[in-house]
């Protein structure tokens, strides 16, 4: 059969007025590359949303919700194959290998065009190409970034408008010259092959080679083979985080794997600004929407998974979430967990790989309520009690919620602030059963990037490839994101603590998983992190000391609010355990970790190996 070729002024003529010449260009190479039967440049109005989930609907890959009891949402069901993101088909094509460092998969720019450009030919045979231009952050906005992701998916274009500013005005921006990133995305599922034989849709079209790659020198994002989440929705982990991260290392910002939230003390009206990174699935969207179980404190959520900072002009760093909805993990969220994530989920929701209801409603293991007699689980199947006791799961554990961010009831007023919001503290967490202290400040600015360095976490089901459960370092909740060598990365953060002197927020390390010998949390976690919060916030204007630990310095135990909770000095001694023993070989582990990157890791952070060495040694003199 003979393709269609689109020339500059077919693509043209069909386009936008206010597209410009570079993005037509662009969209023509890639529509004579990919070859689909059309080209579909993408508004983000109403309208267009209708039409996209309606056609949807019809072709199977979208069920519509009941819309009494969840209006205007859907459910998709993704192959087994293709449920989150895969970290060992992830790859940052840097010119030298050592600039992509040792905790990335490298390949060589050249050679990875080549296969691109192997797997994209004909890629979207049969297929609609969408054309999405987008904004990560506020229209316009100073810390803001554009891009434009071509799809072959209309899951990834309904998404991506949830997710972040896309339509017409960020093309406007473009259209004026603005710098854009683009992004080339296909599920590499073709309807036709070269030799014009046609085959059926799926509901789920994917394919089992996947490439999620990453060109930092040019700023380029190509991703081919999978429809999900984070290999997909481009924005996301592949612009806000692995390019955005070496843009941000160039131009003197951060992109930052965190939550952002306010906290108003509600006596002095004071206001707090937290960031904390956890890594996936360890708490961010649960803590950005906290519900505080202490009195005196009102919670705004900001952003629940990126945060973009930026030295202000007053010289404090100022953050903005770039996204404009929330993807969040599902099972485990519910009333009584995470009431304003169940509330922003109540329409207008995306929801992928968990249960229906035969009214027509979303379910998932942790969710309020008992279990229905019947479900249709995440593979589309009869599911009852017995494959429940069975020990069968009828939401995916990585299954999630699309959402728009505007919906939650405690988003804050400043949300969309342009230029960002002040960051007064800065958390790093991770899972950690042992060995980590409910919470710990930094000693120095040096420490607190040793903190961030040093986060090991136990494995969720985020990532496809990475077995769950095991614990693994992952410094700064950055391992599958970060877009350069990991050490420079360190080496970044310390330029810019100097570079703020005491306006750089202070760094604590937080862990609300730590288990007692029944395999029992020994934190009752979720609202009463508040109390962790209220101690930061005190300890902020000094009006409390600290007792020197191994890990940081930690509250004492009666300026703490345990009001309210089961929890003694015996039980806050347990908290706070750190064993000299178990230290000592948890730090010749990081330190084994550090060596993976030679002479890369900063001398200050290097540094405080010695520094922590001498405070197991001062603990087991004690
Ligand atoms: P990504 O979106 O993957 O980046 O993850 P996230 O960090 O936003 O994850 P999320 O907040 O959705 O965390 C999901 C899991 O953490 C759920 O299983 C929650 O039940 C659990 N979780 C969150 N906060 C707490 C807590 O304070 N204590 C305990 N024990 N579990 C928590
Ligand atoms: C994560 O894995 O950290 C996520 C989900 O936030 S995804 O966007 O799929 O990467
Ligand atoms: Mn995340």
């Amino acid at each position: 059969m003979t393709d269609r070729t689109y020339t500059v002024d077919d693509v043209k003529a069909n386009a936008p007025e206010i597209a410009p010449a570079d993005l037509v260009e662009w969209v023509t190479t890639i529509a004579n590359l990919a070859k689909p039967k059309d080209i579909f440049w993408v508004d983000g109005t109403d309208a267009e949303w209708d039409l996209l989930t309606g056609q949807m609907v019809e072709s199977g890959m979208f069920t519509r919700l009941n819309p009494e009891k969840r209006p205007n949402s859907f459910l998709a069901r993704s192959l087994p194959s293709d449920v989150a993101r895969v970290e060992s088909r992830t790859y940052i094509c840097s010119e030298k290998e050592e600039d992509a460092g040792p905790t990335n998969n490298w390949a060589d720019p050249k050679e990875m065009k080549e296969t691109l450009g192997r797997v994209f030919d004909g890629a979207m045979r049969g297929r609609t190409m969408y054309v999405i231009p987008f904004s990560m952050g506020p229209v316009g906005g100073p810390i803001s970034q554009l891009g434009v992701e071509i799809s072959d998916s209309p899951y990834v274009v309904v998404n991506m408008r949830i997710m972040t500013r896309m339509g017409t005005p960020a093309l406007e921006l473009i259209g004026k010259g603005q710098e854009w990133v683009p992004a080339v995305h296909s599920v590499g599922y073709p309807l036709i092959d070269a030799e014009g034989n046609e085959r059926p849709d799926t509901t789920w079209p994917c394919n089992d080679e996947k490439y999620i790659t990453h060109f930092p020198e040019t700023n380029e994002i190509w991703s081919y083979g999978s429809g999900y989440g984070g290999n997909a929705l481009l924005g996301k982990k592949c612009f806000a985080l692995r390019i955005a991260s070496t843009m941000a290392k160039r131009d003197g910002w951060m992109a930052e794997h965190m939550l952002i939230l306010r906290l108003t003390e509600e006596a002095t009206g004071k206001q707090f600004h937290v960031t904390a990174a956890f890594p996936s699935a360890c708490g961010k969207t649960n803590l950005a929407m906290l519900q505080p179980t202490i009195e005196g404190y009102k919670v705004e959520t900001i952003g629940d998974d990126i945060a973009w900072m930026r030295p202000g002009p007053d010289g404090t760093l100022r953050a903005i979430n770039p996204e404009a909805g929330f993807f969040g993990v599902a099972p485990g969220t519910s009333y009584d967990t995470n009431p304003m994530a169940m509330e922003t989920a109540r329409a207008n929701s995306i929801f992928t790989n968990v249960a229906l209801t035969d009214d027509g409603d979303v379910w998932w293991e942790g969710i309020d309520g008992e279990m229905p007699d019947h479900l249709i689980d995440w593979h589309g199947n009869d599911y009852t009690k017995s494959d429940a006791e069975a020990g069968k799961l009828a939401a995916h554990p990585n299954s999630r919620f699309t959402v728009p961010a505007s919906q939650c009831p405690i988003i804050c007023p400043d949300w969309e602030a342009p230029e960002g919001v002040p960051v007064d503290a800065i958390l790093f967490g991770g899972r950690r059963a042992t060995n980590v202290p409910l919470v710990a400040e930094q000693y120095s600015p040096d420490h607190g990037v040793f903190i961030g360095a040093s986060v090991a976490s136990e494995v969720t089901a985020a990532a496809t490839d990475v077995e769950a459960g095991s614990l693994r370092h992952d410094p700064f909740a950055m391992l599958p994101f970060i877009g350069y060598n990991m050490a420079d990365y360190w080496g970044h953060w310390t330029e810019l603590q100097e570079k703020l002197g005491d306006k750089f927020p202070k760094i604590y390390q937080v862990n609300w998983f730590r288990k007692d010998e029944d395999g029992k949390f020994m934190w009752p976690g979720f609202g009463d992190n508040s109390r962790v919060l209220d101690w930061i916030v005190r300890r902020a204007d000094g009006r409390v000391e600290t007792v020197d630990g191994i890990t940081g310095r930690y509250p004492k135990f009666e300026d703490f609010n345990l009001d309210g909770l089961d929890i003694g000095e015996d039980e806050w001694n347990a908290l706070f355990e750190t064993d000299p023993d178990a230290w000592a070989t948890e730090i010749d582990s990081v330190e084994e970790y550090f060596s993976k990157f030679g002479d890369r890791v900063p001398a200050s952070v290097r540094g405080q190996l010695d520094e922590f060495r001498k405070r197991i040694e001062a603990a087991r003199a004690n």
